[in-house]
């Protein structure tokens, strides 16, 4: 019986070999040496309903003809198997489904009939953790979605959820399949439908590798992660001939949807890699990261890097010009094990920054404002970026650290009119809402709204730190005075006025440009030593390792979107 499981579990393209050991003692039993035994001088044969099972599976994994893998191929592009290949630890992809195919008869789609409708499912291994996988074969009517190939994708969506291990589908698709009319259209519902139920529950992640086009974004858009591949990834709503016939605008598809676009303008996508291979890299990167469900908590390591190293590069927050911009990236990296830091959504939104890192071993996920673009001030793409990483943490049991340095909300009509009140209002809200362990280090400015929004004490902040060289106030010393004193300065003699407004200047700034103030009222814990930070951050992730909060569990907000 045993045996026979083995046989089964063999890739049927492969031949299977006879057993040795089988045969040894069968010529054991009747006390014979094995090498006795009478040499075979003709070949087994396989009985026929073995032949047809083998003929059938190797005519599907095998049904694309080769000029098409060619021509896919020659446009930088890898197939669906190597593709799952690259993604997956070796020999560990388990298909189902390789033989469903389309009931459909229209528009001559009855003669181009293939097994397994244009698309590879099933569920892998990556590191030793098991994944469900799906990957559209665009040399198979175009990896176009049909409602067979929806219920593929759907049957392991529903899989994943139940036993709680992520998605991560591979598209490469023109999308609904044209000839199968609403039935393709109900397949995109099926799956967004699954999209949602399993958002905060399993970790869902969509690479795509081709075109993907019309209402087929909307899953991708739905899931936690996007992957594009410079060159070969497209998406957008409508193609360039429709935009050019509706708007009268003329846009190549790289511009309008490629991979570069929608990490930096859209938003749509948080990774870009420059080839497949280095885009499944980061893939498995990510999930390392990564809890198999929203009851799991995140891989722990063990760290090479000591809890107590000492990150001295801070200290050079307490003597260069406020003024002075630097990245962010530079703390991150001296307060992370090994300097590791996993970027999400680098390209859009650089104003703020958010990733992974671990401290001692443990993940967790990293919001910083960044002076080295707009000043690190608060705006609509930022408070977007942030606001939609928070919650991926807090759904995923994975603390937050947050690094302060902002200046306030980014002023403008554009960002008025664009709405930046509600937006920002997603990002208190994502805050305020978040149950895991949250830490704050305030670095330097932590002014107005934006000091608040930053996960400040009374937002719900555990631990807030300060560096000595914080500022903490309603709004810098320059703004402040001119408001607070501006009949006095007006009144004041032109020689005299720049002295007087340097004098109230400092007398704000002795007040307010520090963090002692706001650590005398308790808003801030503990003003730390800048080379102790690394050590007093772990230690109040420590501190906090067991919070239980539950008060939102059965709360239905309603997040301003
Ligand atoms: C059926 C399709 C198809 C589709 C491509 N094919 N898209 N078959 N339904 N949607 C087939 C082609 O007929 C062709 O088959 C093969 O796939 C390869 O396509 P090519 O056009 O030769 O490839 P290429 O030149 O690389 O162009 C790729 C493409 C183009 C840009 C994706 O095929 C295209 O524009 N397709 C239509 C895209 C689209 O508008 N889809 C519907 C979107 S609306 P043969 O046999 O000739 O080789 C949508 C609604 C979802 O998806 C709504 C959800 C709510």
């Amino acid at each position: 019986m045993e045996e026979n499981k083995k046989d089964l579990n063999q890739n049927p393209t492969h031949d299977i070999k006879p057993d040795k050991d089988l045969e040894k003692k069968e010529a054991d039993k009747n006390d014979k040496p094995a090498a006795k035994k009478p040499k075979k001088t003709a070949v087994k044969e396989v009985p026929f309903k073995l032949q047809k099972f083998r003929e059938i599976i190797n005519g599907a994994l095998n049904q694309t003809p080769p000029e098409r893998i060619e021509a896919h191929k020659s446009k930088g592009k890898l197939t669906a198997r190597e593709r799952l290949a690259y993604l997956l630890d070796e020999g560990s992809f388990e298909e189902f489904g390789l033989l469903v195919e389309s009931r459909c008869t229209d528009f001559g789609i009855k003669d181009k009939h293939i097994k397994g409708d244009g698309v590879v499912t099933g569920f892998g291994r990556i590191n030793g953790r098991k994944v469900a996988v799906f990957s559209q074969d665009f040399t198979l009517l175009g990896g176009s979605l049909g409602l067979a190939h929806a219920k593929k994708i759907a049957y392991i969506m529903d899989i994943a959820k139940k036993v709680g291990c992520p998605v991560i589908g591979i598209l490469d698709s023109g999308g609904a399949r044209i000839q199968e009319g609403v039935d393709s259209l109900d397949g995109y519902g099926e799956i967004f439908r699954r999209n949602v139920e399993s958002s905060g529950v399993i970790p869902q992640i969509s690479i795509i590798v081709g075109p993907c086009a019309g209402g087929a974004v909307y899953s991708p858009a739905l899931t936690d992660f996007v992957f594009m591949v410079q060159g070969i990834s497209n998406m957008f709503v409508t193609g360039p001939a429709v935009v050019k016939a509706s708007t009268g605008e003329e846009v190549d598809f790289d511009t309008l949807g490629g991979a570069k676009t929608h990490a930096s303008k859209s938003g749509v996508c948080h990774f870009v890699s420059n080839s497949e291979q280095e885009c499944y890299r980061t893939v498995k990167e990510l999930l390392s990261y990564l809890p198999s469900n929203s009851s799991e908590k995140p891989p722990v390591i063990v760290s090479n890097d000591s809890a107590k190293r000492e990150t001295p590069l801070l200290e050079r927050l307490c003597s260069i010009d406020p003024k002075k911009p630097y990245r962010v990236h530079h703390i991150i990296w001296w307060l992370a094990d090994e300097h590791k830091f996993l970027e999400v959504h680098k390209d859009f939104a650089k104003n703020i920054v958010v990733g992974f890192i671990r401290l001692n071993g443990e993940v967790v996920g990293v919001v910083a404002n960044n002076s080295a673009y707009m000043a690190g001030a608060l705006d609509i793409d930022a408070s977007d970026k942030a606001a939609r990483f928070i919650r991926f943490l807090n759904n995923f049991n994975i603390p937050i650290l947050t690094l302060v340095d902002v200046p306030g909300y980014w002023p403008g009509v554009k960002q008025e009119h664009g709405g930046i009140i509600r937006h920002g209002a997603k990002l208190l809200y994502a805050y305020a809402e978040a149950t895991v362990p949250k830490v704050s280090l305030i670095l330097r400015k932590a002014y107005g709204g934006a000091y608040i929004a930053m996960s400040s004490k009374y937002l719900g902040g555990d631990i807030n730190f300060s560096l000595p060289s914080a500022e903490i106030a309603v709004m810098g010393p320059g703004g402040a005075i001119e408001i607070l004193y501006s009949k006095q300065l007006k009144e004041a003699k032109d020689e005299e006025r720049q002295a007087i407004k340097d004098k109230l200047t400092q007398e704000y700034a002795d007040k307010f440009a520090s963090p002692y103030q706001t650590a005398s009222t308790g808003s801030i814990d503990e003003v730390i030593e800048p080379k102790l930070a690394r050590q007093k951050i772990i230690e109040a992730f420590s501190i906090l390792k067991n919070k239980n909060v539950n008060s939102f569990s059965n709360k239905k907000g309603n997040i301003p979107l």
